[in-house]
């Protein structure tokens, strides 16, 4: 096999190259080429070593596949060791996204280079883990302890002139990186560079004030994750100890963190958001179809937020809404939002200007005629959306996407109308749209693959994580979270409270408690799905009984500064509200129910045994191709914990035997009806498979 790695000597530079697509990443393949190439290097007549990539980046990390294998040498910290060891000056030139162990391979060589689109960062803390190759103590040998601790803990990777400013990067090359690395390299070589090694640096350490508000400031950020804990006392440790003592202290943490749960979800998540973007009968190289340009119909709270992402990705938008009244409105609205951001300082004035400027509103049909894709956010009225759909048919050219951003309604009965139903599809981005980066895919019985392709590749390019779901009564998020919520709801009327529901939900990880959540929504959503249904159609009734209550005593939530708790009318910070457990206690009584002591086990095994219970469900329907776009669902969609993987991986941490055990516990002492186990879950508890066993073997 020949090696990703080639050296050759190019007058007196010697060049180390990686070609590992598809993104460099440091298998053990790669790792074994360049210390070849570096023992190469001593031995011949350069002068210096660049080490540079082919393809669309510099190494973009350790190879994410390898990890939770026995590792294989050469390890990644030694060869680091190897490179900064070396007697001759080594030069990294950089480009695209130097990451991870790609980023603390340029911090082992001696000097570093960038073309001025490049990007570097440690994003090790979003898979669970800290530095793992020196990152933790030679990036504050560099910048200071406190921003690199920043660095790491965001994850999030900087700009090539900020890292020229941190004295991360010595050099931004114009125009073509090899030719302005090797001139640069040429000039290092004149200028007769002794390699220059970042761990012979010192730092100083944060004063101790300074870094205990640091460990407060993360912990609270971090909710219950561990490894940005353990880069603060890394990074704190390159001041205080040496370098091989502070690599040691390194080391030993990053088997900890790998060793553990959260990472091992975290990587999942990695993996399972990537697969999502895939449609399993679909191949990747499908023909899409060429979007230009956006039309959207409805200009309220989604339209108004689905424009803004097209808008911020540079497509032109034209906007429709009913009358010049509510175009007004949602153009208002548009701006407000833009001013928002511009005030946070993360926009410029003409940044924002130039977006704003990509959205134009009108109150016409006619205009939507030349548009690549509509997308229609009205309200959620079949009727009116099927209206929508006769008019856009009339309407749009031969080609166009016509979706729908519906949150219930069936894709296919709004398909139907038009005389081109395999160009439907649904597309259900969640509030607010220019914000959450979850995409539900609609897929519709005749949508067509071409239409289905473009869509997920189109959510890439506006910033959102697509997955497909095939159509049912809420597709996949909103299906399942009826039964989280019917939990959380009962929870409460059988014994517990607003708080310790949601307290329960909160420690468990999840960003907002389930209560809180419909109290931001607007309890009157609920409310006014339930009004239109008949009564067999509404589910249990103990579980919206409260609900209905406070909706009819005005209480719909934030919005009118009480729901399920009270809300400061400045802060909006959220209060207990003595008033609400009077009545949930009335109405309990009015249903003959006894209320009794609902622990936390109980509550979190409730709301998310029968989250996880549809999940399978939906799972066994094909509503959703694998388990992992479950999660990646509710990550990007519901808050749901990273660090935990997502509902089906945390479901595989409890054991499949273990939650059928409870649900049939649960249908014996709470409610025979609303605990039914799925099917799936029987048989694969019962065949003693995992839920990734039964994806892998699909
Ligand atoms: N290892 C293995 N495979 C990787 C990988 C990695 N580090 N990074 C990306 N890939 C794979 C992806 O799984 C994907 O595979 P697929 O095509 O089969 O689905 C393919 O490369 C392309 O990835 P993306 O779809 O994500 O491509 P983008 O162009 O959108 O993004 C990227 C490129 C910004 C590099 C993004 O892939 C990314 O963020 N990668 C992870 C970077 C990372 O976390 N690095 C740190 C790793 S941990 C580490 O280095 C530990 C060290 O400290 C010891
Ligand atoms: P909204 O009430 O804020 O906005 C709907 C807008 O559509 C209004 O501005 C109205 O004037 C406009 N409209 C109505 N009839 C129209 C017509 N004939 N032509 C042009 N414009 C018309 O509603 P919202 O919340 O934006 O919801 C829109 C859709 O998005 C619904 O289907 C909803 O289920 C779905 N959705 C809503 C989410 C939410 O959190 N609000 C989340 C995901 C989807």
């Amino acid at each position: 096999m020949t090696s990703p790695v080639s050296y050759s000597l190019e007058g007196r530079i010697g060049v180390i190259r990686i070609d590992n697509p598809p993104v460099n990443a440091l298998s053990q393949a790669v790792r074994a080429g360049i210390e070849d190439a570096i023992a190469t290097a001593q031995r011949d007549e350069s002068g210096i070593v660049l080490l540079i990539c082919e393809g669309r980046t510099f190494v973009a990390g350790a190879d994410i596949t390898e990890f939770g294998k026995p590792p294989m040498e050469p390890f990644l910290p030694d060869l680091l060791d190897t490179i900064e060891q070396s007697a001759k000056p080594v030069v990294a030139a950089l480009h695209g996204t130097a990451l991870g162990g790609g980023f603390e391979l340029a911090l082992a060589s001696h000097y570093r280079c960038a073309v001025a689109s490049a990007k570097v960062g440690l994003p090790e803390v979003k898979l669970g883990l800290l530095p793992g190759a020196g990152g933790t103590q030679r990036l504050p040998r560099i910048t200071g302890v406190g921003p690199a601790i920043r660095m790491m803990t965001s994850g999030a990777p900087i700009s090539a002139s900020d890292a020229l400013a941190a004295g991360i990067v010595d050099e931004i090359v114009d125009g073509e990186l090899e030719a302005g690395a090797v001139a640069w390299c040429e000039e290092l070589l004149a200028a007769d560079v002794e390699p220059r090694r970042t761990s012979e640096r010192s730092v100083d350490a944060l004063p101790e004030n300074e870094l205990t508000a640091i460990r407060a400031q993360v912990a609270k950020r971090a909710r219950g994750q561990m490894a940005p804990m353990e880069i603060v006392e890394a990074a704190a440790a390159a001041a205080t100890a040496s370098f091989d003592e502070g690599m040691k202290l390194e080391r030993e943490a990053f088997m900890r963190l790998m060793g553990g749960e959260q990472s091992a979800a975290l990587r999942h998540l990695f993996f399972a958001e990537r697969e999502a973007a895939k449609i399993s009968d679909i191949p990747r190289d499908t023909e899409k179809r060429g979007i230009q340009t956006v039309g959207i119909v409805g200009g309220g709270t989604m339209g108004g937020g689905i424009a803004m992402s097209f808008a911020n990705a540079g497509f032109p938008v034209t906007l429709i809404e009913v009358n010049d009244e509510g175009l007004e409105r949602g153009l208002g609205i548009i701006d407000k939002n833009y001013g928002i951001t511009v005030s946070k300082g993360k926009l410029s004035e003409e940044a924002a200007a130039e977006r704003r400027r990509r959205i134009v509103g009108s109150t016409d049909f006619a205009d939507l005629a030349g548009v690549d894709l509509v997308i229609e956010a009205v309200f959620e009225n079949l009727e009116l959306k099927q209206d929508i759909f006769r008019r856009l048919d009339e309407t749009c050219k031969p080609g166009a996407i016509l979706a729908t951003n519906t949150s219930y309604q069936d894709v296919d009965a709004i398909a139907s109308v038009t005389e081109r139903p395999a160009d439907v599809i649904g597309l259900h981005f969640f509030s607010p749209a220019n914000i959450m980066k979850l995409l539900e895919v609609v897929r519709g019985d005749q949508t067509a693959a071409d239409v289905l392709a473009t869509c997920m590749a189109l959510a890439k390019k506006i910033g959102k994580v697509p997955v497909m779901s095939r159509v049912c009564y809420g597709f996949i998020g909103n299906r399942m979270l009826q039964y989280y919520g019917r939990e959380a709801q009962l929870c409460v009327i059988e014994g517990g409270t607003p708080e310790s529901v949601d307290s329960t939900m909160e420690a468990f990880g999840m960003a907002m408690g389930p209560l809180a959540v419909f109290d931001l929504a607007g309890m009157d959503v609920g409310y006014k799905a339930r009004e239109i249904l008949p009564d067999d159609q509404k589910g249990d009734p103990r579980a919206y009984r409260v609900a209905d209550v406070l909706v009819e005593a005005g209480r719909l939530g934030q919005k009118t500064g009480a729901g399920m708790y009270r809300y400061d009318p400045d802060t909006r910070r959220r209060e207990s509200d003595p008033e609400v457990l009077t009545i949930i206690e009335r109405e309990a009584e009015a249903l003959d129910i006894e209320r009794r002591t609902i622990d936390e086990k109980e509550i979190r095994d409730r709301i998310l045994f029968a989250l996880i219970n549809e999940g399978l469900n939906i799972l066994d329907e094909g509503i959703a191709q694998r388990p992992g776009d479950i999660d990646v669902v509710y990550v990007y969609g519901y808050g749901f914990p990273a660090h935990r993987g997502g509902p089906m991986h945390y479901a595989d941490v409890v054991g499949l035997p273990v939650i059928l055990e409870t649900i049939q516990t649960f249908k014996e002492k709470l409610s025979s009806d609303n605990w039914t186990p799925s099917p799936l879950l029987e048989r694969l508890a019962e065949q003693g498979i995992s839920l990734s066993e039964w994806a892998r073997s699909r």
